[in-house]
């Protein structure tokens, strides 16, 4: 069965590096028969600007019929001219909610080739490998109220809402448990239980599905002030950590610094499977349109292409397949290829496409 994969580029760097995640993919399908089919779609400013929508039918038809969306980036200064609602209706947070992707993997690991361009100490992260599971539809990012909203003297507040049922909490922590039995078998809860309700919840529910279901796997609770100090310090120490959706967006960040660039962080975010065992899913690199450095070939597409991977692994479930792609990554870094944002001072700068190329040539010289 070929796989329908809708392609959204977005705004920024987004098209650069998915181009690149594209043609990598294309290597997959031709030389080693991954059944997969890509179309680009168009969303967002690009699609604002050609269409007068954000979000065509077609896009959003296309959207949520695919086994899979492999996703760029969006951000550009000219949304601002598009209307509240329709920049609602193209956003990236709807396709997640409309998916249901609640599962969102972002997998952490220090290159052995890039210990020099971490701003911490080589022997600090060497062997860092750990991976995120970011609650990725509810908490702060869809609570309810939400506004902004003018008081009884005339000035304003702004207001979102932190909330997380147990439901939601429940399934997040299903799947970091099982991801965690598949690992070193060592899961993280990050919270704050100290200040908030829904995090004292949080903590409350991921203790119970850990008793009742997971009790082989060894579980620890963190404050999610202290696991963004331990990120730096010791990120060694982690294997899976489960979050809530804030907190996961900036504590994944915060890992990004492990490899001194955002630009080498992939993303997942998964549904719950269906009758058939199909998951429904959204690959997108975790960094965002980097406007200071757009239109210049020079964006790191490593990101882009180790969400590649990760599509291979989970929506193809050819692990093998993305195994080769990973090795070929390391093999690339291990060659010396580097875009700017990983390079020391004084070594060779690759392109944007040179990069994707490096990679590809580690692939045909793989045995
Ligand atoms: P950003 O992730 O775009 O950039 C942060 C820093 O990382 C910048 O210095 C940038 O140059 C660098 N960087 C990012 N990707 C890189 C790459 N591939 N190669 C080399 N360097 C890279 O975050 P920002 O500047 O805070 O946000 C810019 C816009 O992107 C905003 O509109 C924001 O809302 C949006 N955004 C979108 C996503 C997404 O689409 N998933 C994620 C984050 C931010
Ligand atoms: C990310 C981004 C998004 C988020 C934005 C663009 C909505 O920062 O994917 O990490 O905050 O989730
Ligand atoms: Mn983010």
């Amino acid at each position: 069965m070929t796989l329908d994969i809708v392609v959204l580029p977005g705004d920024g760097v987004g098209p650069e590096v998915t181009d690149e995640a594209v043609r990598v993919l294309d290597w997959f399908v031709a030389k080693r028969g991954v059944p997969l089919r890509m179309t680009r779609h168009l969303f967002g400013s690009a699609s604002w600007t050609a269409q007068g929508t954000t979000m065509p039918d077609e896009t959003w038809a296309a959207i949520m019929a695919a086994d899979a969306l492999l996703f760029g980036a969006v951000g550009s200064l000219d949304q601002k001219q598009i209307p509240a609602e329709e920049r609602r209706k193209g956003s990236l947070l709807r396709m997640r909610k409309g998916l249901d992707v609640f599962a969102n993997l972002r997998p952490v690991r220090a290159w052995p080739a890039l210990a020099e361009s971490s701003p911490f100490k080589a022997r600090t992260v060497a062997g860092a490998d750990l991976i995120f599971v970011r609650e990725l539809t509810a908490g702060m990012y869809f609570g309810t109220p939400r506004g902004i909203e003018t008081q009884a003297d005339g000035t304003r507040r702004g207001v979102n809402t932190h909330t997380y049922t147990e439901a939601e909490i429940a399934r997040v922590a299903r799947f970091a448990l099982g991801l965690a039995r598949t690992r070193r078998n060592h899961l993280t809860s990050v919270d704050k239980a100290n200040v908030m309700e829904a995090g004292a919840l949080w903590r409350e529910v991921v203790t119970a599905i850990h008793a009742a279901e997971f009790p082989d796997v060894t579980l620890e609770h963190m404050l999610a002030d202290n696991c963004a100090l331990q990120l730096g310090r010791a990120p060694t120490r982690f294997d899976v950590i489960v979050t809530d959706n804030l907190f996961g967006d900036l504590l994944s960040d915060c890992a990004g610094a492990i490899n001194g660039s955002l630009g080498m962080l992939p993303s997942a975010a998964l549904s719950a499977p269906d009758a058939n065992g199909r998951r429904r899913a959204l690959y997108e690199p975790i960094h965002g349109s980097a406007p200071d450095i757009a239109g210049k070939g020079i964006a790191n597409p490593l990101g882009a292409i180790l969400s590649a991977a990760l599509l291979l692994r989970w929506t193809a479930q050819a692990p093998a397949e993305a195994d080769r792609l990973e090795a070929a990554v390391e093999a690339a870094l291990a060659g010396g290829a580097r875009t700017a944002d990983i390079a020391l001072p004084g070594e060779p700068v690759l392109s944007t496409r040179a990069m994707a190329d490096a990679v590809i040539a580690a692939l045909d010289a793989a045995p």
